[in-house]
């Protein structure tokens, strides 16, 4: 049995005040919600704040973005020994915004889980497709070349560390989601190339989070799914109420 994850990207958004108080919410809420797994990933300047709110408690804490090389000259990055060094557990990677607007590559995005894995931090994989990807009938294609590029470097004996996130591009943001079915129809792909990668019994495990507008009434739906272990939310996560809200539909 796949154990259940939801995942909050908190994004370029929030202050200090607003990433204690929701963390301390949080913490005082998962009592009520031991049988999954649950992680926010605030910014990084939040997230050595972050870790200590949350040591000890269940509460996973994951870093947006990292640097695929240890140290060196590259202004303005952070790598996964730094990240690491704070007790960050988890990091997102591929998110289709980085993609976007730093021009991510697949190849970049393989270097980055690779380290990652190295220094013992969970890589969130994400991958998805545009919706020009989508209407030209593309979708599996290009879901498929990511996960199998962005995972070229990491061994059956070690993929496990990974939990991977389809989120379609066209859902993010913009309270358009897939729908329960559009969904499963691709996680079920995603797990059949990593069946076809590492062998049955590493796919039967791998956890595949789904992420585009999931919001409390959606959620159960598309969460009950088979195929479907969890959920990355973004907008939806920003917002105590409305993130338990989520949280309470995985039974
Ligand atoms: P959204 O973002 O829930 O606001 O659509 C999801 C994501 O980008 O991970």
């Amino acid at each position: 049995m796949r154990r259940k994850i939801i995942v909050g990207n908190w994004k370029m958004n929030l202050d200090g005040k607003s990433v204690e108080n929701l963390i301390t919410g949080l913490v005082s809420r998962l009592g009520e919600f031991k049988h999954l797994d649950v992680g926010v990933a605030p910014p990084f300047v939040y997230l050595p704040m972050a870790v200590c709110l949350a040591k000890e408690k269940s509460l996973a804490i994951a870093a947006q973005n990292c640097y695929p090389e240890s140290r060196g000259a590259f202004t303005g990055e952070i790598s996964p020994p730094m990240l690491a060094d704070i007790g960050v557990d988890m990091c997102i990677v591929g998110h289709s915004e980085r993609r976007r607007y730093f021009n991510e590559s697949n190849e970049f995005i393989a270097r980055k889980v690779r380290t990652l894995i190295d220094n013992n931090i969970k890589p969130i994989l994400c991958v998805g497709e545009k919706l020009e990807e989508r209407d030209a009938g593309e979708t599996l294609e290009v879901v498929g070349d990511q996960v199998r590029k962005c995972l070229s470097e990491v061994g059956s004996d070690e993929v496990g560390e990974v939990v991977l996130a389809y989120e379609p591009v066209w859902a993010i943001g913009t309270g358009r989601n897939a729908t329960p079915e559009q969904a499963e129809e691709v996680h079920r792909f995603i797990r059949g190339i990593i069946g076809d990668m590492y062998g049955e019994d590493v796919s039967s495990e791998m956890r595949i989070m789904y992420g585009g507008s999931v919001k409390p009434d959606n959620a159960y739906d598309l969460i009950a799914k088979d195929e479907i272990d969890g959920a990355l939310v973004g907008g939806a996560s920003l917002a105590l109420e409305q993130f338990v809200g989520i949280i309470s539909k995985v039974l």
